[in-house]
């Protein structure tokens, strides 16, 4: 599974730098997260490959789509939310057959209230990882910059998860990734 992960991600780079840095920091996110639950070493290893790769269908839409300077028109946000299931495809396709990791791919912008896409599952029916996927990924996407508007700062996108808790998020995993923010940034002034 190492093999196929480096070499989506070596496609990713070369596709789009910002896709690929981002997953890379979902990745390392993820890892950490991990640690904070105690997964043992085989959920370790499928929910940080299942993080890096959660967007690899975006290698498949059209350039234009993932570099576009502006926000996505009705079009191409059409096309934007088929890459969970073009990923899906892709990884199944290469050889990842782990249910874990695929279930990351395919359901990582479901919401909890059922709102999200591409199958608009709710609650628990949202497999535990993609849950967490969708946290950290929602996390890292609010406070990085995007070619049309600044990223917010930490302080105002943890209040954001906060305010989306039971719509867009679990309350437990929030709760936990915010309990993480919170250790890491007191190990950081340590
Ligand atoms: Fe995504």
């Amino acid at each position: 599974m190492e093999e196929i992960l480096v070499n989506c991600l070596t496609r990713l780079l070369s596709k789009n730098k910002q896709v690929y840095e981002h997953s890379l920091r979902v990745g390392n996110m993820a890892k950490r997260m991990a640690s904070y639950l105690n997964f043992d070493e085989q959920q370790t290893r499928k929910f940080v490959i299942g993080c890096c790769i959660h967007d690899v269908g975006k290698i498949l839409l059209p350039d234009g789509i993932l570099d576009k300077s502006a926000p996505l028109n009705k079009e191409e946000w059409k096309m934007m939310k088929i890459h969970p299931l073009l990923g899906t495809k892709l990884i199944l396709r290469e050889g990842i057959l782990d249910q874990d990791v695929v279930d990351i791919v395919r359901f990582h912008h479901e919401r909890w209230d059922g709102q999200g896409y591409p199958f608009g599952i709710s609650g628990d029916k949202i497999p535990s990882m993609a849950r967490m996927c969708s946290i950290i990924d929602a996390f890292d996407s609010m406070i990085s910059d995007r070619p049309y508007r600044r990223g917010m700062s930490m302080q105002e996108a943890k209040e954001e998860l906060w305010r989306h808790i039971g719509t867009q998020f679990d309350l437990l995993y929030v709760e936990r990734f915010l309990h993480l923010l919170e250790d890491l940034s007191s190990a950081l002034e340590q």
